[in-house]
């Protein structure tokens, strides 16, 4: 069988699910001419010593700031920040707006950390007001926070913080901040300069790449940290999650592991296009403008569906599209169906939240994403045929 007969077996879609999104085939193809390269050889260091320059200019940090890539996704590099930077004898606190704050929790609870969890209703950001007071509870228990873990963006409900006011709350009360920007970076600002210890994210969202590595920036104190909790057996991270580990490799341009070398011509390609081409700024207006074109879309449809989040914490990479009241998600069925058969795979809100929506006779979500090199043309055809179907429902 030829090539062609293999390709004839398997459908062409138009992903519009936040991750994994739309990645270029034109740019795999491209990277899959690039030479095969050994990881233990300067043909990484030529590849790498620009993609983390080009990450930093993404990232806005300056050199204080350490990259790692690790092959894994980015819950490998989120699950390294806390077997990494807690100690056994600390207490960390995780804000949880959703699905995936609650991850990051229960990641401190599985590696048996001391852990409490801050929860704000889906769809809410976090406030400030009820941070502060929590910390300030926790002190006055004799439990004050060491480490403060967050998510930038809340893929499950599409909503996006602002880092550096969250940092601001959590460095006055001398706690360092750990956060998960799985479907922030790459979509908008970051905030990570002098506030954040531990950034984590991926290839496959905004980046517009396969998944294959966790992303992390890294900040030198923190490295400090890691290696003063792991030297006095205040913690002790598996090896393949280890920072210190992770973080000596980097300083060398390689991976602690065999990587996907493919992927790293990709990021080679991919990181280079978004900073000297398409631009990091006019990159984030782009994702801004598809929020708001998004925005403007649901205000069109006069069918009592609404946007999930306010519009104040909406994300830039994702929208939260809240059905009308009574909807279920089994309703979402003939819609997924009429959708797939225009080639788009759409995205649902997650059962757990979907189910209690559910139960409170609230409507169920589904996700529009906006992420990575779509553009504002895949956008608008996605949104012209989920209104025709959705009004059709
Ligand atoms: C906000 C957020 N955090 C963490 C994850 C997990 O990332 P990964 O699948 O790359 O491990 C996801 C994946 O959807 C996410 O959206």
């Amino acid at each position: 069988m030829g090539y062609d007969d293999i390709l004839a077996q398997v459908a062409d879609l138009k992903l519009f699910t936040p991750g994994p999104t739309y990645v270029s085939r034109e740019l795999m193809a491209v990277a899959a001419k690039m030479p095969n390269f050994s990881h233990r050889d300067e043909e990484i260091i030529v590849r790498f010593k620009p993609i983390y320059a080009n990450l930093r200019k993404m990232a806005e940090v300056d050199d204080s700031y350490n990259v790692i890539l690790m092959p894994g996704s980015g819950s490998t590099a989120m699950e390294s920040s806390i077997v990494s930077l807690v100690g056994d004898d600390e207490k960390v606190l995780s804000i949880s707006m959703g699905s995936f704050g609650d991850m990051y929790h229960d990641m401190t609870i599985v590696n048996r950390k001391n852990s409490e969890k801050l929860s704000f209703a889906p769809g809410q950001g976090i406030d400030l007001n009820a941070l502060e007071d929590k910390i300030k509870e926790m002190e006055s228990n004799g439990e004050k926070p060491s480490v403060v873990t967050f998510t930038h963006n809340e893929t499950s409900t599409g909503v996006q913080v602002d880092v550096v006011a969250i940092c601001n709350v959590i460095k006055k009360y001398g706690a360092i901040a750990l956060v998960d920007a799985v479907s922030a970076f790459g979509a908008t600002n970051t905030g990570i300069q002098d506030n954040v210890a531990m950034y984590s994210t991926a290839t496959q969202k905004s980046m517009a790449l396969d998944a294959g590595f966790g992303l992390a920036f890294v900040s030198e104190e923190a490295l400090e940290r890691a290696k003063y909790l792991k030297e006095n057996k205040k913690c002790y991270p598996p090896s393949t999650l280890d920072l210190t580990k992770h973080a000596a490799t980097a300083k060398g341009f390689m991976t602690g592991t065999t990587p996907n070398c493919t992927l790293i011509n990709a990021l080679f390609l991919q990181t280079d296009a978004i900073v000297n081409t398409e631009g990091v700024q006019a990159r984030y207006d782009r994702h801004r403008a598809m929020k708001e074109m998004t925005h403007d879309w649901i205000d069109t449809l006069n069918n009592g569906c609404k946007l999930f989040p306010s519009k104040d914490v909406a994300s830039s990479s994702v929208t939260g599209l809240q059905m009308p009241p009574g909807t279920k998600m089994q309703d979402f069925g003939p819609l997924k169906t009429k959708l797939r058969a225009d080639k788009f795979v759409m995205s649902t809100g997650l059962p757990p939240m979907n189910k209690a929506l559910e139960a409170k006779g609230e409507g169920v979500i589904m996700r529009i994403p906006h992420m990575g090199d779509m553009t504002k043309e895949m956008l608008q055809d996605y949104l012209d045929a989920l209104k025709k179907y959705l009004l059709e429902m």
